[in-house]
């Protein structure tokens, strides 16, 4: 089968398609023949040798956490998946990804895919989806009626944030430039700064519960946020390499966020898209040969919304 990998870490030309051995699923495992996987920021990281220590991955590796496909193959001991059933599922980050025809993956992480959008597109939600997810409820305690702030709103991660924050009864605050607002807008926010023009601490005047930050925002920016948060309330963060905010005085709370594989929430999240309650949105599908020319687009700057990447088997 094809795949893509790297054999030594480096820029985006140590990404090769080349062909590998189909994997066979072991106990507890199914392979899953790709339907698509995504790109994520942390995959050039990955790539460029930089996540070493906390995301050990053993060379050759071949990227890709995030997959939507068809089971194709079980190991022993798999309860509840069967040959034939389109499922979605956030991989192990240090395990051998889903940029190829086939992967393995532990049943656990896998969930049913969604039925109301191409089963390649739901690529595009678990790791971004999960964050969002992660960040608004399990350390946000994100409530109906309360107000959030998302920075940062015009990204992959931002958009399924303003959606399930507003489906969960809050008002939404969010940031997002010129080529965003109006995504940001139809995603549901009640309010759209534009950070371009606008510093976000000079116009939100009534404090906020939950502030997300998803923007790599210099660290003084990043810092304001905690003034526009409520005693008490909370400042979470994507932008791990930047600790969090905090004022202890305040009793405001800053946490770095990393997101986890979690089948149960990835359910909730296919479900509120099965219930048009949740929008899966796709600005490219990439063939997996182009991996690598994505991947310095990305380094660039010059990739903007949710990319998936396409196998094609035959
Ligand atoms: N720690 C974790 O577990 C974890 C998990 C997932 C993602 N992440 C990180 O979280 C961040 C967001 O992820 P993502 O996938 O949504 O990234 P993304 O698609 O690149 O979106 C980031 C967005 O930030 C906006 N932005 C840039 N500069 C800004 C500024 N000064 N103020 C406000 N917004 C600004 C841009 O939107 P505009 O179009 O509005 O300019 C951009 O689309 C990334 O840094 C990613 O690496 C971390």
């Amino acid at each position: 089968m094809k795949a893509v990998r790297f054999h030594e870490y480096g820029d985006p030309d140590v990404l090769r398609h080349e062909d590998v051995e189909q994997p066979v699923p072991g106990a507890g495992e199914v392979r899953i023949r790709v339907a698509a996987t995504s790109f994520n920021s942390v995959d050039g990281n990955i790539r460029g040798g930089f996540m070493r220590g906390p995301i050990p991955v053993v060379l050759p590796h071949t990227p890709g956490i995030d997959v939507a496909g068809t089971v194709d193959a079980l190991g022993e001991g798999v309860d509840g998946i069967a040959v034939g059933d389109d499922v979605v599922g956030f991989l192990p980050m240090d395990g051998t990804g889903a940029a190829a025809e086939y992967v393995l993956a532990p049943a656990e992480v896998l969930t049913s895919a969604p039925k109301s959008v191409p089963l390649a597109d739901a690529a595009a939600l678990p790791l971004v989806g999960l964050t969002a997810y992660q960040a608004l409820f399990d350390h946000g305690k994100l409530t109906a009626g309360q107000r959030v702030l998302i920075n940062g709103a015009g990204g992959a991660v931002g958009g399924y944030a303003v959606q399930l924050a507003k489906n969960a009864g809050a008002h939404v605050i969010a940031t997002a430039g010129p080529r965003s607002s109006e995504a940001v807008r139809s995603a549901g926010a009640d309010e759209v700064v534009d950070h371009t023009t606008t510093s976000v601490t000079a116009v939100v005047t009534e404090p906020v519960d939950v502030a997300l930050n998803l923007a790599p925002v210099d660290p003084a920016e990043l810092a304001a946020l905690v003034t526009l948060v409520r005693s008490g309330g909370v400042v979470v963060s994507t932008t791990v390499w930047m600790p969090a905010p905090s004022d202890e005085e305040r009793d405001v709370r800053g946490i770095d966020l990393f997101v986890r594989s979690d089948a149960d929430q990835l359910a909730r999240l296919v479900a509120l898209t099965d219930r048009g309650e949740l929008r899966v949105d796709v600005a490219e599908r990439v063939p997996l040969a182009e991996l690598s020319t994505l991947h310095a687009r990305a380094a660039q700057g010059a990739v903007h919304g949710k990319v998936i990447v396409v196998p094609s088997v035959a």
